[in-house]
């Protein structure tokens, strides 16, 4: 068993904001596998292959990216050695990462940066398939959801903190298109692992989240001492 803790689930379920505090507080490291999805998809937008499947599958080789962190312990994601931090979170960005995650080539290639950036297990990875997939053998799985409604509210507040132009109602929408998208496909699908803990954020505070998911961790890590 792996020392790592896995939250999967829909976007907008706080997953992000839940993941870091979390991983601060257990003095873990954290491991954003959306951004990577993210960064991949901007690399495609960027070069205009929205199109060219082959083309978009063959700059999947030199794909690279890492993860730094200033003093304020904020995440820099750094992609093929450029800063995409600020332009990974539009909704054209959110919307082709959902779209090229379905592709095999791709899931291969993050999951297998994965699983190397994940070798000296005491991380928090958040994503989709985190604990149906990537790591299996984690030693505590969550899952966070929220409604949909619930969901695209946060999504507009942070889209108007960030100054970008939307209407609830196109968050809204995009939310549950990406919720069909994302649960729909063929691999590796959004959907709790058998041995998940089901969270509802819909009602609770981000700190009320992460005291629940802290004392269930620490719970199995004292367990854990005596199997
Ligand atoms: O968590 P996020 O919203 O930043 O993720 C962006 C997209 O990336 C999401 O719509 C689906 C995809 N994704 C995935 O397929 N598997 C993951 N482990 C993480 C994200």
């Amino acid at each position: 068993m792996l020392e790592v803790v896995t939250i999967d689930g829909p976007s907008g379920s706080g997953k992000s904001t839940v993941s870091k505090a979390l991983a601060k507080r257990l003095n873990y490291s954290y491991l954003d596998t959306g951004a990577m999805y993210r960064a991949f998809a901007l690399e495609v937008l960027t070069k205009g292959l929205e199109n060219h499947k082959e083309k978009y599958i063959n700059l999947l080789k030199d794909f690279y990216i890492e993860f730094s962190y200033n003093s304020e312990h904020t995440q820099r994601v750094i992609c093929n050695g450029r800063d995409v931090t600020d332009h990974i979170r539009t909704p054209e960005v959110s919307m082709w990462a959902s779209t090229i995650s379905k592709e095999k080539e791709v899931r291969e290639k993050m999951g297998y940066l994965q699983r190397k950036m994940g070798e000296k297990g005491k991380f928090v990875a958040e994503g989709r398939d985190m604990g149906t997939v990537v790591f299996k053998d984690a030693f505590v799985k969550f899952y966070l959801f929220a409604s949909p409604e619930v969901r695209a509210m946060r999504r507009y507040k942070e889209l108007l903190d960030k100054k970008i132009q939307v209407t609830y109602e196109e968050v809204l929408e995009d939310v549950k298109k990406r919720d069909e998208q994302d649960s729909n496909r063929e691999l590796a699908p959004l959907k709790p692992a058998e041995d998940a803990i089901l969270i509802d954020s819909s009602e609770l505070t981000v700190d009320e989240v992460v005291d629940k998911m802290y004392s269930i961790v620490m719970e199995k890590k004292r367990l854990w001492k005596y199997i």
